[in-house]
């Protein structure tokens, strides 16, 4: 039986405490806040949890043998590491930390401790998304030309991060997980309304080898709410809503080129491709108890996560150029240097 410490009770940490409780192969012994209120709502619906002022006092070996961590991201850092010094398994909510120099260093402490480093890209863990990466692997969408996604809504605003390190590293990691790459470069736009130097409105665009792109449009400044990532391939597309019933449509849609480069005009006309459409079975899970669920795996068989601290740093790598790229007027920032690309050379 794994004893969990779950620290953060605020919006998102009850939902951790829920679908931790719920699930056999551990038990969540200890709480922590700092927010006495928030404490006591939990101590009243789980009266068999230890509330705790201090992170401290819950980081006791004798109390719990993995934390999880539903803090700001200004914290992760700190708290992950105190965590993996105690020789804890630690799951840590999205972004693993705010820059690729912390994250670097919490996979190095816990490698070197050998504790499980599970970050909370909780998509990676939705049936729907490892559905869509089958029907790639599968090469039922051909190549992939562009993945593409809103992620959209009125609030929740945060003051501590921007809409880009809020909400983009879902769709980053949705990203990076289906094309099974990193970008070589990145652009970003934003717009803050509201609290100056906090943008509420981010506009990213990823640059893959092979021409691939990812486009992410991210907001808390919108009428709807909206979840939609869309897959373009050049045999079929696919589009995953997360707020349908069937959330994954695979459309039998494209237009071909006619290979040829010789020949008449005819040659040259492009064919649109209108096909049919159907929503392929996908096992229902809710994809937080899922992600919960493989944790308690990864810990109890030894096994890396899909969403390690490496892929924890892979994102965060993207997020911190995309913020170079946001602060200098939206130029192309590239991944490995943090430096803007120089323009690129117009040829006769
Ligand atoms: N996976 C998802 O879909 C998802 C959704 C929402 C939030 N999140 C992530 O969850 C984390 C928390 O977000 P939130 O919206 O719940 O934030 P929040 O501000 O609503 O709650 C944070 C809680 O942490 C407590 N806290 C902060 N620092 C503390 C400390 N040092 N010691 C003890 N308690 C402390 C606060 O009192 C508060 O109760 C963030 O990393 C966010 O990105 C993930």
């Amino acid at each position: 039986m794994i004893r969990i410490g779950i620290i953060g009770l605020g919006y998102w940490g009850p939902n951790l405490v829920r679908c931790f409780s719920d699930l056999d192969d551990c038990k969540v012994t200890a709480v922590c806040d700092q927010n006495y209120d928030h404490l006591l709502q939990i101590k009243d619906r789980y009266p068999s949890v230890y509330p705790l002022e201090s992170f401290d006092a819950l980081l006791d070996r004798d109390l719990v043998d993995a934390v999880v961590i539903a803090t700001p991201t200004a914290s992760h850092f700190d708290l992950t590491r105190r965590a993996l010094e105690r020789d804890l398994h630690v799951f840590v909510e999205k972004p693993l930390a705010e820059s690729t120099e912390q994250c670097r260093e919490l996979v190095r402490l816990a490698g070197e401790r050998n504790r499980c480093l599970f970050v909370g890209h909780v998509f990676l863990h939705a049936s729907p998304v490892i559905k869509l990466r089958e029907l790639i692997a599968s090469d039922e969408l051909g190549k992939i030309n562009y993945i593409s996604s809103r992620r959209l809504n009125l609030g929740p605003v945060r003051s501590d991060v921007n809409a880009l390190y809020d909400l983009a590293p879902h769709d980053i990691s949705m990203m990076l997980y289906l094309l099974d790459q990193s970008p070589t470069s990145v652009t970003c736009c934003g717009f803050d309304r509201l609290h100056p130097g906090i943008h509420d409105v981010c506009n990213l665009t990823l640059n893959f080898p092979d021409k691939r792109m990812g486009m992410v449009h991210v907001s808390w400044l919108d009428p709807r709410k909206e979840r939609v990532l869309t897959v373009v391939g050049d045999k079929k597309m696919a589009v995953y809503d997360d707020l349908e019933q069937e959330k994954i449509k695979v459309f039998d849609k494209g237009i071909d080129r006619p290979s040829s480069a010789t020949g008449d005009f005819a040659e040259f006309q492009i064919a649109y491709r209108y096909g049919g459409s159907y929503s392929p079975f996908i096992q229902e899970q809710e994809p937080l108890k899922a992600e919960c669920g493989e944790f308690l795996r990864c810990i109890a068989e030894g096994d890396l996560p899909r969403t390690d601290g490496t892929n924890g740093l892979q994102v965060v790598q993207v997020l911190e150029a995309a913020q170079v790229s946001l602060h200098s007027g939206g130029h192309p920032v590239c991944l490995q240097t943090l430096q803007p690309l120089p323009p690129p050379t117009v040829t006769a």
